[in-house]
């Protein structure tokens, strides 16, 4: 079994109902590059905690908007921008029925119409890896967390990038307004989580 992306889930038993149907679409439209099942199971534990608003750039095709649904409170409002049309407009659909979440088909930056956030995931767009950083002081609000998927796990200092250090990855560990630091969610897989500083 490969543990990459959509392949994570494969034989998976158990899951959320709509994590699965979000697997399913990411299937039929031969996505790969959901969310890992480790990052989901953070993603809905993180979303438990959330009391106002919950963004995420990159729905994908909405395996981890399905995660964030299935951990929030009754009543907490989750918006994802995705730019490829399609896909947001199947996941707008997939989640049609569900209260208090809405897809946007767009850039990243129209997440900033819905902010601030008591957590923000940004997993296409504003992560800083291949474009600009988004400003967690007008995302978030004081002890909102910022996630950032998908790095592969430090062992020295500082994080590198092939032969360069890691400049997303520190911007986000150095970030004067957060309070940041790197979870290790299986052996070839991290996160950096940042809470911003009141
Ligand atoms: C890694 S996938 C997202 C996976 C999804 N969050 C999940 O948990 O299953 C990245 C997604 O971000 C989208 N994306 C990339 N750049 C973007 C941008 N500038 N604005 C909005 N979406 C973007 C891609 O089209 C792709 O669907």
């Amino acid at each position: 079994m490969s543990s990459r992306g959509t392949a994570s889930y494969v034989g998976v038993t158990g899951l959320p109902s709509i994590v699965s149907a979000a697997v399913a679409l990411a299937e039929e439209l031969d996505f790969p590059c959901s969310c890992r099942l480790e990052q989901g199971r953070l993603l809905t534990a993180l979303a438990a905690g959330a009391t106002g608003a919950i963004g995420e750039t990159g729905t994908g095709c909405g395996v981890g908007l399905a995660w964030l649904v299935a951990g929030r409170r009754p009543g907490v409002r989750v918006v994802s921008v995705e730019r490829d049309g399609e896909r947001a407009a199947r996941v707008a659909r997939l989640f049609a029925e569900i209260p208090d979440v809405e897809v946007v088909s767009g850039d990243w930056t129209l997440i900033e119409g819905y902010g601030p956030f008591d957590l923000l995931v940004l997993d296409g767009g504003g992560n800083g890896k291949q474009g600009a950083a988004a400003d967690p002081v007008r995302l978030l609000r004081p002890g909102g967390t910022v996630v950032v998927d998908d790095f592969t796990p430090l062992t020295g200092w500082p994080p590198m990038l092939g032969p360069a250090p890691d400049a997303a990855r520190l911007g986000w560990l150095r970030h004067p307004a957060l309070l940041a630091t790197e979870v290790r969610l299986a052996p070839d897989l991290a996160t950096v989580l940042g809470t911003r500083r009141p």
